[in-house]
């Protein structure tokens, strides 16, 4: 696939991406980033019906058509019905990235089958489906080729034991990372994009979070630009798959006993 800059506007391919967890936060920046730089996007949501209504009014006026999808990523049924839709409203899709995410504290001693079940299905089960869905859909163009583009995180390579379930589903999708990129290719690229602490959380005060950013070798950990950045270079250059980029201001370099949230 080209790069989509030069498609704007009404161009005969104007290409498409479908973004999980696009209402907010990282999700939305990823979905502006890569609508200013032509691509339609499907917004995918859960709760987040006001933000995602947001995000999809501001995409359309940097791309034209943009559309929201509701789906819990949990449930695999709603999982499988999720691309055909965006297939059927926008006639074709050429990428998805993965970056909704559950995100629930649990540790070692209060860790339970449940905890596990629901991480894992949708950090890691929805993510792979979605590719091989992406993976048939693009099977069908002659010449096609899709990318995936999986939001990892920095903790993989720095583990400490707190979020314990949502650690392990990131584990398993960063091994899934590599596992698509060669079940999949030639048709699909599967690229991962690990950010270090990004945006704060109801966990830290501002001044926490300060603090927290600045615990790096750089100085400071990624912004959503970085992030915004790294995603768009994972779409658009057709060399690369089953790898990971880490952009997180070299905060994987440094040992963390506990979460950000909980030093
Ligand atoms: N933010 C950071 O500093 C940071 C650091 C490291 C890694 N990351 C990774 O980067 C990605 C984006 O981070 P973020 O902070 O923007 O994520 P987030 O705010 O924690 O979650 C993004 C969205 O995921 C959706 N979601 C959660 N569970 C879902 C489910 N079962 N079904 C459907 N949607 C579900 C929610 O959508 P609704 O609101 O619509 O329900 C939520 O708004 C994540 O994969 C995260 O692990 C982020």
């Amino acid at each position: 696939m080209s790069s989509p800059s030069t498609n704007k506007g009404n161009a005969p391919h104007q290409p498409t991406v479908l973004i999980t967890g696009a209402a907010k936060r990282l999700g939305r920046e990823i979905a502006l980033k890569l609508a200013g730089l032509g691509w339609r996007v499907a917004v995918h949501y859960r709760d987040s019906v006001e933000d995602a209504r947001q995000t999809v009014a501001d995409c359309q006026k940097l791309a034209g058509q943009s559309q929201a999808f509701r789906a819990n990523l949990s449930n695999e049924s709603a999982v499988r019905q999720l691309l055909p839709q965006v297939v059927k409203a926008f006639g074709q899709v050429d990428a998805v990235v993965n970056s909704a995410s559950t995100f629930e504290f649990d540790d070692a001693k209060g860790f339970s089958f449940e905890a596990m079940d629901k991480h894992m299905r949708a950090n890691a089960g929805a993510a792979v489906i979605l590719s091989a869905a992406l993976h048939d859909h693009v099977s069908e163009r002659e010449g096609a080729q899709g990318v995936v583009v999986n939001l990892l995180d920095q903790k993989l390579w720095n583990p400490n034991p707190d979020f314990f379930s949502y650690t392990l589903s990131k584990a398993a999708l960063e091994s899934a990372n590599t596992m698509l990129a060669q079940a999949l290719a030639p048709r699909l690229r599967v690229v991962g994009v690990a950010p270090g602490l990004t945006l704060t959380s109801t966990m830290l005060t501002p001044e926490k979070f300060q603090a927290m950013h600045k615990l790096s070798p750089l100085g400071r950990s990624s912004t959503a630009d970085n992030i915004t950045q790294a995603v768009a270079f994972a779409i658009t250059n057709s060399g690369v798959t089953g790898t990971t980029i880490l952009v997180d201001g070299g905060q994987h370099l440094m040992k963390f006993d506990r979460d950000f949230s909980m030093l």
